[in-house]
């Protein structure tokens, strides 16, 4: 339970605002690449309650600047796209990627007055399909070595979509691994191929999917261990007639979580306030074995969360297509096969800024109190110009397995090494590479 204080302080994302000041410390999505598709790729974008305009100018180069003209404040996301940059469409003055003004046509010839003129303007660069900005200050920290931007971009795909509530209700969806027990269920047997179909483990000879191993354990035992990325959420069941099922996921500080989606495929997903009751949820799925078939993932999702907003068909205003008849005899929910929505109706079904002065944590929040700890932690260390980064680094490991004896502890880290040496791309792993220098959590 927080205080109505607290929950501003860790929700709230404006410039200005603590947890707004140290999600600007880590590079964060802002568009996907796709977006930037086509004659003219300009697009206005709003993330953390600023309004901005990404384009690409004609020679290529990436801008994200400020969405209002420095001159007298017209809309630059209509501006005219030239190989230099926007020109904004009032007066003509030209501004370059890096928010400098490079003309002012209707000053006189001899001016020097656009030397003084600049767009707010961030750094940005571009990695399996989706589109990174630094809007903090000062030098950008490293890009992150994650294993979903390390992939050839082959091998994964990106994807973004609209949930109408704030950020960190769709983050402490991904880090809470009780929910899995009910949230996902299937009342019968589980249907083979809804979006986002589950890890299935062979257990003596038959395929057993993990919606159906969960539910047999609705009491997880889940601990957090730190790491220098975040923290690692270790859930165990008792299944199977007392088979150990294990499932690693992770947090990666400050809004995004790693998780597994079956034996050889995870992803990565961040959730980026638009503003303190809208964010974005970016995903980079990645497959250690083979190429995805990107043309039919992006057709498969963009029926459920169509272009150019992303925003779901299923939603509050249409009850997340709740059918109680669908909800008696196939799904927990009632809202259809795709796990996404379920996550969807969780989040936004608390409201656009959930008051966490009425909610009661359990044991089963572990993890969320964890992260709690972890972001007022970073906000005091701001406080003090402490400077934390995500390191280039590989991984984080995301596994999902029935272990084959109790001694989990020594087998998965055998299992992620085995993971990746058959993979084709992935680098070595190592679990010494996670520990946590800082002392973490
Ligand atoms: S308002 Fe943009 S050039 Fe005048
Ligand atoms: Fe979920």
């Amino acid at each position: 339970m927080l205080s109505p204080e607290e929950n501003r302080l860790l929700t709230e994302t404006g410039p200005g605002t603590p947890a707004g000041e140290v999600l600007r410390r880590y590079w964060q999505p802002v568009a996907l690449s796709i977006e930037l598709e086509g004659r003219r790729p300009v697009k206005a974008v709003r993330v953390l309650g600023e309004d901005l305009v990404l384009f690409r100018t004609g020679s290529g180069a990436l801008g994200l600047v400020e969405r209002q003209c420095a001159h007298r404040g017209a809309d630059l996301a209509y501006a005219r796209l030239e190989d230099e940059g926007l020109r904004c469409l009032y007066h003509g003055w030209l501004y370059g990627p890096g928010g400098g003004c490079l003309e002012q046509p209707a000053e006189p010839a001899h001016s020097r007055f656009h030397h003084k003129v600049r767009l707010r303007s961030y750094p940005c660069w571009e990695q399996n399909g989706v589109l990174f900005a630094y809007l903090g200050g000062g030098e950008p920290p490293p890009r992150p070595g994650l294993d979903g931007l390390e992939a050839p971009s082959a091998y994964t795909f990106a994807f973004k979509g609209l949930w109408e509530c704030n950020w960190l209700q769709g983050l402490e969806g991904g880090i809470d691994p009780s929910h899995v027990s009910f949230l996902h269920r299937f009342l019968g047997d589980d249907p083979r191929d809804p979006y986002g179909q589950q890890f299935r483990d062979t257990v003596e000879g038959g395929e057993v999917p993990l919606s159906t191993v969960v539910r047999e354990d609705p009491r997880p035992q889940i601990s957090v261990e730190s790491t220098y990325y975040g923290f690692r959420v270790i859930a165990l069941r008792r299944v199977l007639g007392g088979r150990l099922h294990v499932r690693l996921t992770n947090l990666v500080f400050p809004n995004a979580f790693v998780v597994p989606l079956s034996r050889r495929q995870a992803f990565v997903q961040w959730h980026v306030p638009v503003d303190d009751s809208h964010h974005y949820w970016y995903m980079i799925l990645y497959d250690f074995q083979t190429p995805l078939d990107q043309d039919r993932l992006r057709a498969q999702r963009e029926a459920a969360y169509p272009p150019p907003d992303y925003r779901p068909l299923r939603r509050r205003d249409n009850q997340w297509g709740w059918d109680p008849d669908e909800q008696a005899t196939i799904t927990y929910t009632g809202m259809g096969l795709d796990i996404n929505v379920h996550d969807q109706w969780a989040a936004e079904s608390a409201g656009p800024i959930y008051d966490r002065s009425r909610e009661h944590l359990g044991a089963q929040d572990v993890a969320i109190l964890a992260y709690r700890r972890l972001l007022k932690k970073a906000m005091a260390q701001e406080a003090h110009g402490a400077a934390w980064s995500l390191k280039k680094r590989i991984g984080p490991p995301a596994l999902d397995f029935i272990a084959q004896t109790d001694d989990w502890r020594t087998e998965w880290p055998e299992r992620m090494r085995a993971m990746r040496g058959a993979s084709p791309w992935a680098r070595e792993w190592d679990l010494n590479l996670d520990a946590d220098p800082g002392g973490g959590i």
